[in-house]
C-alpha cells in the first residue's frame, strides 16, 4: 500500500491550478548529506519534492509550466550509469522515471543549464523556495542574471516562495495518506508496547530505544521520523533529550517520545511509565491529570473548532488538576489569564503531522487561528514538568515529567486517534508491563 500513481499526477495538477499564467514552478530533490569523507547520511528525500513525483533518488528536480504546450510538467534526474550503478544501486533514469512517476517529459540532470534558462526566459512569476538548497539558489540567480542581461530582455521573472500554495495542499491528507500515517502510528504503537514490556531498573535508556528501533526497523520502518527520546526520571524534563544514556532507576518513570516514518508518512507518540511497573501516588496523580487534559484536547478536534482550542482545553483541565492538587494556589481563570500553568506545562499541545514530524502548514490565516478541517492531521500532546528544585511544590512531586502524545487525523466523523493502539491508562500500562515481566520469567 502507497501513494499511486494517479495520487502524484492529481498532486501536481492541483498545485498547477492555482499557478498564474506566465508562472512557472521549481521543486528540487533533496542533497545528499555527506558524514564524513566518502560516506553519507541516510539519504532522505525532500518531503515536498516527494509529495509531487514520489521520485526517491537525489540530483532531481521538477519543473511546472501551467501554460506550456508540449507539456506542463518536467522531471531533470540522473542519467543511467554502469560505473556508478555498480558502486551505489540502480538508477531509474529519465525514461522510466517518467513511466514510474506518470510525467510526460524526464531529462538528464545534467541538461539543466541548456534547458531551464530557454524555460525561465519570459515568465513574469518563478515559485520557488529559496534558501533550502544554496547551490541551487545560486544556480537560478545566475539564470535569471543572465536573462536580465540578455539583447532585447523583457525583464526577469519576480521570485515567488511557493511554499504557501504546495503547503497548503500538503496540510490536507487524503484518505490514502491518512492510511498510511495509520499504519505509521500503529507500528509505532507495537514499539511503544515493547518497549513496555521490555522496561526495568538497570536498562540504559538507549536499550530502551533499541526496542523501539528493533519493531521499526522489523516493520520496513527503517529511520525514525525524528530522535527517539527516552528520558529516565528528571531526564524527562528536558524537552529535547536524546543523549538516552542514563541508567534507568526503580521509582522513577521514564518518558519515551519515538516515532517511525513508514512509507513518506511520519507518527510521533510519547508513553510515560514507571520504570518499575507501577505507578507510586504522586506519579498517578499527575499523570491522570495529563490524560485528563489530553482526552479534553482530543475531543476539540473537530469540524467548526480551531487551531486553539485543543490547546485551551489542555490548559484548563490541567491547570484545574494542578490546584486540585495544590500545585498551584488560585482561581483557575485568573491562573490561566496569568499563564500560571507555563511553569509547568510550557509547550504547546500540538503540531500538524505528516510527511515531517512538524509538518507543513500554517497555523494562522489572516491573522486568526486556522479552522480544523478534514483531512488534517496533528498531534496532541500536553505535559506536566516539574522542576527538580522547585521548592515552591512538595518534595515528592519534584523532577517528575510527564507527557502523552497521540496523532490525531480530524475525519468527517470527528477525530480519530491513529495511535490508539499504544496503551494509556495507568491500568493498561501496568497490565502492558506485567506481561512483560511474566514472559521474562517463563523465558
Ligand atoms: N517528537 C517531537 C514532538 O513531539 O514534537
Ligand atoms: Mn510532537
Ligand atoms: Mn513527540
Amino acid at each position: 500500500m502507497s501513494i499511486g500513481k494517479r495520487e502524484y499526477a492529481r498532486r501536481r495538477a492541483r498545485l498547477i491550478a492555482g499557478l498564474p499564467q506566465g508562472s512557472l514552478a521549481v521543486v528540487p530533490a533533496a542533497r545528499e548529506q555527506l558524514r564524513s569523507r566518502d560516506t553519507y547520511f541516510p539519504f532522505r528525500q525532500d518531503s515536498d519534492f516527494l509529495y509531487l513525483t514520489g521520485f526517491a533518488e537525489p540530483e532531481a528536480l521538477l519543473v511546472l509550466v501551467p501554460d506550456r504546450a508540449q507539456g506542463r510538467e518536467l522531471l531533470f534526474c540522473r542519467e543511467r550509469n554502469a560505473d556508478k550503478e555498480l558502486w551505489d544501486g540502480p538508477r531509474l533514469g529519465p525514461e522510466r522515471a517518467a513511466e514510474q512517476c506518470g510525467l510526460c517529459d524526464a531529462f538528464p540532470i545534467s541538461d539543466l543549464d541548456d534547458i531551464l534558462p530557454g524555460l525561465l526566459e519570459g515568465r513574469t512569476r518563478v515559485y520557488y523556495t529559496f534558501g533550502r538548497y544554496p547551490q541551487l539558489d545560486r544556480r537560478l540567480q545566475r539564470y535569471l542574471h543572465t536573462i536580465g542581461q540578455a539583447p532585447g530582455s523583457v525583464g526577469v521573472p519576480e521570485l515567488v516562495d511557493l511554499d504557501r500554495q504546495l503547503h497548503d495542499l500538503r496540510l490536507i491528507k487524503s484518505a490514502q495518506e491518512v492510511r498510511l500515517m495509520q499504519s505509521a502510528a500503529e507500528i509505532t504503537a507495537e514499539a511503544h508496547c515493547r518497549a513496555m514490556r521490555r522496561c526495568c531498573a538497570g536498562l540504559y535508556e538507549f536499550q530502551l530505544e533499541a526496542e523501539i528501533l528493533h519493531t521499526f526497523v522489523g516493520a520496513g520502518a527503517r529511520q525514525p521520523a525524528y530522535p527517539t527520546i527516552v528520558g529516565g526520571g528528571t531526564n524527562a524534563l528536558v524537552m529535547h533529550y536524546c543523549s538516552n544514556n542514563a541508567v534507568l532507576k526503580n521509582g522513577d518513570l521514564v518518558l519515551v517520545d519515538a516515532g517511525c516514518e513508514h512509507r513518506g508518512y511520519t507518527a510521533d507518540v510519547t508513553r510515560t511509565y514507571p520504570v518499575n511497573g507501577r505507578f507510586s501516588g504522586e506519579q498517578k496523580a499527575l499523570y491522570e491529570i495529563v490524560l485528563a487534559g489530553q482526552a479534553a484536547a482530543i475531543d476539540k478536534v473537530r469540524l467548526g473548532a480551531h487551531w486553539d482550542h485543543p490547546h485551551m482545553a489542555s490548559v484548563e483541565v490541567i491547570t484545574r488538576g494542578l490546584v486540585d492538587l495544590g500545585l498551584l494556589r488560585g482561581d483557575v481563570s485568573g491562573l490561566i489569564e496569568a499563564g500560571a500553568y507555563r511553569r509547568f506545562y510550557m509547550h504547546r499541545t500540538g503540531h500538524w503531522l505528516g510527511m515531517d514530524v512538524h509538518d507543513v502548514g500554517d497555523y494562522r490565516v489572516h491573522g486568526q487561528w486556522r479552522q480544523l478541517e478534514p483531512g488534517m492531521v496533528m498531534t496532541v500532546e500536553p505535559g506536566i514538568y516539574i522542576a527538580a528544585d522547585d521548592d515552591q511544590v512538595p518534595e515528592r512531586y519534584r523532577g517528575i515529567g510527564i507527557r502523552v502524545e497521540d496523532d490525531v487525523a480530524l475525519m468527517k466523523s470527528g477525530p480519530l486517534v491513529l495511535s490508539s493502539a499504544a496503551p494509556k491508562t495507568v491500568a493498561e500500562i501496568e497490565y502492558t508491563m506485567r506481561q512483560g515481566a511474566v514472559q521474562e520469567e517463563l523465558w
